[in-house]
C-alpha cells in the first residue's frame, strides 16, 4: 500500500470541560455540537475523543510554584508534587490535533478548574520560553474551539458585563503557541428559558454555518 492509500489516524480531539453542572452543562451541550460537526467532516477518518473534566485537576503545589518561580529548567521526575501531573497534561496536549474547550464565564472569566489547568500547561521552560523580545511558545499551533456558556450577555448590544474570557484565554493560549482559537457562545442562560432556547439556536447555529464555511479544514489537521 503507498503511503496514499494509508487511511488516515482519526482526528485526536483532546475536550477538556471546566463546568460543574456534568450533563446538564450548557457549554458541554455546545461542544457536543461542535463534536457533531467534526465527526460529519471526518467522515470515514473517524475522530479520537478523549474527555478531561477539569474538577479533577487540583491546584498547583509548593514545589511547582518554586521551580516556576526559579525558572529552573524542570527535569525531575516530580513524583512527589504536581510536576508530574503537569507532564501529563502537557503530553496530552502535545498529542492532541484539535483541542475543543466547553467552559461556563465565572465571573467575567475562565471558571477556576480551568485556571488550574492554564497553570499546569502554562509553564516556562517547557511550553514557552522568555527571549528578549517577549515569552515565545513551544507548542506545534493547532485549531483550539471554545464553547462558552454565559447567564447573561457577552456580545453585541445586549452585552453589560465585561468579558476577560475570551481575551484572557486567547492571550494565555498564544504564549505557548496556540494562535487559532474559536469561539462559540451560548449567552442569556439565566434569564428565563426563553432566552435561553434563543442563546442555543444562536449558538448551535453558529456552530453549524462555521462547519459548512470551512468544511474542507479537517484534513489540513
Ligand atoms: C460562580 C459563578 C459565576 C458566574 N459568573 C457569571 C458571569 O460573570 N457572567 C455571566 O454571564 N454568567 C455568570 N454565571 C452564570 C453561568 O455562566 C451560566 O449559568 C452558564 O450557563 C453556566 O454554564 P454551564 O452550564 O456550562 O456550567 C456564573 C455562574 C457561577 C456559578
Amino acid at each position: 500500500m503507498t503511503s496514499s492509500q494509508q487511511p488516515l489516524a482519526p482526528l485526536r480531539i483532546l475536550r477538556l470541560v471546566a463546568s460543574p453542572n456534568a450533563e446538564a452543562s450548557e457549554s458541554l451541550k455546545l461542544s457536543q455540537q461542535i463534536l457533531f460537526a467534526f465527526a460529519t467532516e471526518a467522515g470515514r477518518r473517524g475522530i479520537q475523543l478523549t474527555d478531561l473534566d477539569l474538577n479533577t485537576v487540583a491546584p498547583v503545589d509548593a514545589p511547582y510554584a518554586q521551580a516556576l518561580a526559579n525558572q529552573r529548567v524542570v527535569t525531575a521526575s516530580g513524583r512527589d508534587s504536581t510536576l508530574s501531573r503537569s507532564n501529563e497534561l502537557i503530553d496530552q496536549l502535545q498529542a492532541c490535533d484539535v483541542l475543543l474547550i466547553a467552559t461556563p464565564m465565572h465571573n467575567y472569566s475562565v471558571p477556576a478548574p480551568l485556571k488550574m489547568w492554564i497553570d499546569h500547561v502554562v509553564r516556562v521552560g517547557k511550553t514557552f520560553v522568555v527571549t528578549a523580545k517577549g515569552k515565545v511558545g513551544n507548542l506545534k499551533d493547532r485549531p483550539v474551539y471554545v464553547a462558552i456558556a454565559s447567564g447573561g450577555y457577552i456580545s453585541g448590544p445586549q452585552a453589560r458585563q465585561p468579558d476577560f474570557l475570551r481575551p484572557y484565554l486567547s492571550a494565555v493560549l498564544a504564549t505557548i503557541g496556540l494562535t487559532q482559537v474559536h469561539y462559540f457562545t451560548v449567552e442569556g442562560t439565566a434569564k428565563g428559558v426563553e432566552s435561553l432556547n434563543t442563546g442555543r439556536a444562536t449558538g448551535y447555529g453558529d456552530v453549524q454555518a462555521y462547519f459548512v464555511r470551512h468544511s474542507c479544514r479537517v484534513d489540513q489537521v
